[in-house]
Order: structure tokens, then sequence, then C-alpha cells
């Protein structure tokens, strides 16, 4: 497990606000009638233009800035010719690279008037995130953070998916530990100071079963029930968490 220095967290944290930038910056731009591909345009030019590098690019052999999924597409979604629609929901989840250090951030949105129940999903998907951070401190284990995410997203009536999952961040995107959104509480590996993790749960409306498209990197729900995904890159601080794709 990586732990990072002073100087190390706040070059992540550079990167980590340019990413929650990015992120407000597109509310103006999610609208019927824009495309995926067009957005994923908007997120380069403005991650770009702040001295930054959109990381997913290539990634892997990703062929875009932004994972962009839409309604029941949970992950890893390609940006193309699709365009949104009234009631659709949307997530971007993308990474920003600074001075060599990653930031990993994912918000869904809606897409005008959204079906009352759906909105709700969304919410509660966003607030089983702070549920996770929330828990985040020195000797807390990393099972803690799955149990508070599960624990919130079941008494809320969602399914989460398991296979897919957090992880640590800092100079690569993905680095160990695994931050699953289920779990026991103390178990999994410990959290120390100056460690970094992304925590991220995806939510379905329906069961949390999900299958891999032919494309090899879109990641859908089984059912087609509506999914939705949050992530914040989160510092462990001497006695909390602090979130470093924030203001
Ligand atoms: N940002 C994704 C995550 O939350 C990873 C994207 S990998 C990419 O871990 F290749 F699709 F960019
Ligand atoms: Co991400
Ligand atoms: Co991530």
């Amino acid at each position: 497990m990586n732990i990072r220095s002073e100087r190390e967290i706040k070059l992540m944290k550079e990167a980590g606000h340019i990413n929650f930038l990015a992120h407000k910056e597109m509310e103006k731009y999610i609208k019927p009638g824009i495309t995926t591909k067009e957005l994923d345009k908007k997120i380069r030019d403005f991650i770009v233009s702040h001295g930054a590098i959109p990381s997913c690019y290539g990634y892997e052999g990703f062929p875009a800035n932004a994972c962009i999924c839409v309604n029941d597409e949970v992950v890893h979604g390609i940006p193309g010719n699709r365009k949104l629609k009234n009631g659709d929901i949307v997530k971007l989840d993308f990474t920003v690279k600074k001075s060599g250090y990653e930031s990993d951030m994912t918000r869904t949105y809606l897409v005008g008037d959204v079906d009352p129940r759906i909105k709700k999903m969304v919410e509660d998907t966003e607030q089983a995130l702070y549920e996770g951070i929330k828990v985040v401190k020195p000797g807390a284990r990393v099972g803690d953070i799955g149990y508070a995410i599960s624990k919130y997203a079941h008494s809320h009536g969602l399914s989460v998916v398991e296979e897919l999952v957090g992880h640590g961040i800092g100079t690569d995107m993905h680095e160990d530990p695994e931050v699953p959104n289920y779990g026991k509480k103390g178990t999994g590996i410990v959290l120390k100071e100056g460690m970094v993790i992304a925590i991220e749960p995806m939510l379905n409306l329906g069961k949390r079963n999900v299958v891999l498209l032919d494309n090899d990197w879109t990641v859908v729900t089984e059912d087609g029930s509506p999914s939705c995904h949050f992530e914040h890159t989160v510092c462990v601080t001497k006695d909390g968490y602090e979130i470093l794709t924030g203001e």
C-alpha cells in the first residue's frame, strides 16, 4: 500500500480539484440532444486548458477521455453518437492527471425530467458514497467501507454491483488495495494516514448482475435496469479523511 507524502497529497488535490471543476462545468452541457462524444470533447478541452491530462485516454487502449454511461450502462461506456434524451441519466467517470498524480471522480447527472424513482436512486447512490467515505480514518478497514455502502444501498432498495470495485490511486490510476462496495466490518486492509483511495459505489435499481458488451469495455445491467455511479478520490488523514476531488 502506498503512503503519500504531504507534497504528493497536495499534487493529488490539485488534480482532484480540476476533476471537480470539470464535472461542475459539464452541468452546463447535459441537455437532451447533446451526444456523448460532444461531452467527451468538452471534458478533454476543459482538462487540457487547465494544464492537466485526461489520463483515461489510451489507458489499456481506452479510446476516449471519459467513460460515459447512459441508463443501464454501468461502467466504461465509450462516447459516441448517442444523443442524450429527456429522462435519461448519464454518468461521467474520468481521471485527471497533473504533475504525475492522478485523481478519479464520477457523478451521475439527470437529463431533463427524470422518473422520481430513478431520481431517488441517484440521490441514494450519492449518499451511499458518503456513507462509505465517512468511515475512513486510520485503523478502519477496507471491509468497513464496503459494509457501510452495501448496508445503505440495500436498505434503500438498491443492489450492489460486485464485479467492479474502488481502488488505491496515486501515480497510477489503479493501485492496491481493491475497495469493494460490499464487505464485512473489521475485515480487509487496515487504512493508514497518507493512503489515497477511490471509493465508487455502482448501484442498480434491479438485480445486481451485469454483463460485458461485445466492445469488451462497456458493462451493462443484465436486466436492463438503470445503474448509478458516484466516485471520489479520498485521502486518509491523521484523524479521518479528506476528499481530494472537491472544491
Ligand atoms: N475511472 C475508472 C475507474 O473508476 C477507470 C477507467 S479505465 C478507462 O476506475 F480505461 F476506461 F479509462
Ligand atoms: Co473513475
Ligand atoms: Co475509480
